[in-house]
Formats: structure tokens, sequence, C-alpha cells
């Protein structure tokens, strides 16, 4: 039977084929649909549609800090996936999920009948956190602390792991969107320009993962409701990514407060891994640094990490070691 791994992020759902190194598929986790309900686009195509769609027509994500925020949404995102991967994919493949720590019960229950309805025979819960640490090489199972902070769309996940398990865990329900709705935020209050999220993403790419110094955005005047353009200043969006940074930090020591001296200790010497597609924005790792004086490792291919990750704990020698539950 034909396995397939998958990690259902809010902004992206990536999934990979059992032993096929290949990098993951990925599909943006959009879905446009009419108000009464039909599917029009998935994906990409409803992507593009996010922000532009005509009166009686939403763009959507199906999915939200690690849960199924509208099965009948992401049902037609899966499938859309699954017919990419050809007939495999089509026939009662068993699927494996990467779940996160604090998922709810209805977190699971979601998930599984999603992957029922999409034609699995069986589904099987993986836990996140050891996932990315194994897509890491880091030492999972060895005696040793390794903390990993992993800054998402919707949230920022804190996991501090030793002997396979984990031992800590913290959710912030802050991450990379936070900062386009600031940068959105201030498009409008200082210069009277609504940009879409779409804009406001660009925008913030460019300043904070590109690292220039200034981006250009286009939006609708709010004064004269016409076509305008307005350049904007990395320095503007700083305070945007202190306030993240400062979410974080608070999370990481609330989290190492409770837990061993020697868990800590291991830290100081092995440091911090950032992974998720928040930890490619440069701005917010310097300032994480700063805020933890810890050394600080970057992923650097945070979009492949969890699926990488997954395949490697299917492999025989990991494999009974890491399954969380199967439904
Ligand atoms: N080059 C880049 N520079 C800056 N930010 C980036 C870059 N690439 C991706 N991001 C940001 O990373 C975030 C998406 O990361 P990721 O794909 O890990 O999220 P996700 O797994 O879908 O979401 P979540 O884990 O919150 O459910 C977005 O906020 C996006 O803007
Ligand atoms: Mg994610």
């Amino acid at each position: 039977m034909r396995r397939l791994i998958f990690d259902f992020g809010s902004e992206n759902v990536r999934m990979g084929v059992e032993g096929n190194r290949r990098p993951p598929l990925s599909e943006p986790a959009v879905v446009a649909h009419r108000v009464q309900g039909d599917v029009v686009a998935v994906g990409e195509q409803a992507l593009r549609m996010l922000g532009r769609t005509p009166d009686g027509l939403e763009a959507e994500r199906p999915f939200a800090r690690g849960g199924v925020r509208s099965q009948k949404l992401a049902d037609a995102l899966l499938r859309s996936l699954l017919a990419r991967t050809g007939r495999h994919g089509l026939r009662r493949p068993e699927i494996w999920i990467a779940l996160g720590a604090g998922a709810s019960a209805i977190d699971r229950r979601g998930l599984t009948v999603l992957a029922q309805h999409a034609g699995a025979a069986r589904v099987h819960f993986c836990a996140l956190s050891a996932c990315k640490a194994l897509g890491l090489d880091l030492p999972l199972f060895q005696p040793t602390g390794t903390l990993l902070v992993d800054i998402g769309a919707s949230c920022t996940r804190v996991d501090l792991l030793s002997l396979g398990h984990s031992v800590a865990s913290a959710k912030v329900d802050a991450a990379g969107d936070q900062i386009d709705d600031a940068i959105s935020r201030l498009m409008r209050d200082r210069y009277n320009l609504m940009v879409g999220a779409a804009t406001a993403q660009a925008v913030k790419h460019s300043l904070l993962g590109e690292g220039l110094a200034e981006a250009r955005a286009n939006g609708r005047d709010l004064v004269t409701g016409l076509p305008h353009a307005v350049t904007l200043d990395r320095a503007e969006v700083l305070p945007a990514v202190h306030q993240l940074a400062d979410q974080i930090a608070h999370a990481v020591r609330e989290l190492l407060r409770d837990v061993s001296p020697e868990l800590v200790a291991d830290l100081a010497e092995h440091g911090v891994v950032l992974t998720g597609g928040g930890s490619r924005l440069d701005a917010l790792a310097d300032v994480l640094q700063e805020r933890l004086d810890l050394p600080l490792h970057r992923d650097m291919e945070p979009e492949q990490t969890v699926c990488r990750g997954l395949q490697l704990a299917l492999e025989p020698t990991n494999g009974g070691r890491l399954r969380l539950r199967s439904a």
C-alpha cells in the first residue's frame, strides 16, 4: 500500500510519497468558493483570486493553527493534491499526518475524517516536533535538549525535545501573518492606502526577507478611491518584527522556566533551531537572537523539513518509536 505524508499548514499544504526523495509537492492552502458553497478554484489558482473575488465569491484558508477550519474546503484541497500524484494517490493510500503538540481531539477527528473522505485506507499521526528534528538531522534520540522554534503563518510552535520525546511545548498564536497585518494597518493609517493581503506579504518578503531598504506597494487610495502607490521604508516595519520577537521570546522563557536545569544547560551549548517559513525573516532572527541570548541556527530549507522528517520517521529504524496514534 502506498504511504503518503502530509504537513497541513495554514498557508501551505505539503505532501510527499514514501520513498520518494524529491522535495514535497506544495500547494497554497487556499480555496475559492461561491457563497453558496461550490468550490471554484484551489491552491495556486485560488491564491491569485485572494482579494480579487467578485461579489458572491470568497477565497479562504481551510486550515488554521494545526486544525481543519472548513472540512469541505480542506477536502477540495486534499483531493487536488492527491490528483497530482497520479493514480497512486487515489488508490486507498495509507496517510501519515504530522500533528503538532496541543492538537485537540477535534483537530484529530477533523483530519481523520478528511483523509478518510479522500480515500485513505488508514490514517496515522506522527509528532510534528519529532518530524522537524529528524528532518533537520538533530540528535532527536540522544539524551540532550533540543529547542525548536517553528515560525509559520498563523502560529509559532516552541518544542523542547530530548530522547525522542517532547519534554515541553508551547504555541504562540502569532507568526508571519501578524507582520502582514501590521504592514496593511501601517499602509492604511499612515498613508491612507488599502492594500491586499498578497501585497502586504510581498512587502514583508522584500523588506525583511531579502533585506531591501524600501519596497513599493500598490493599492487603493482611501481618499480618492483611485489606484495609488506608496514606498515603505524597512525601518517602518521593524516595530512589528520586535513585537513578534518579544512574543516568541516570552514563550521560550516561560517554557524553560519549568524544565530541568540540565536541559536548559544543553541549550546554552547547542542553541535554538529556527524553522518554518517565518525563519526566513532575517530581521526577526536577529532580534530573537538578541532577546534570547542563545546560539541560533536557521533551517536552510524550512519548506521541506517536516515532510523530509516524516519520510525518515517511516523508515523501519524509527517507525515504531514515533507513531502517535492510528485512526
Ligand atoms: N522568503 C521569505 N521571507 C520572509 N517570509 C517568508 C518567506 N517565505 C515564506 N515566508 C513566510 O512564512 C510564512 C509561512 O510559513 P510556513 O509555510 O512554514 O507556514 P505554514 O506551515 O503553512 O503555517 P502554520 O505552521 O502557521 O500552520 C508566511 O508568513 C510567509 O510570508
Ligand atoms: Mg507549519
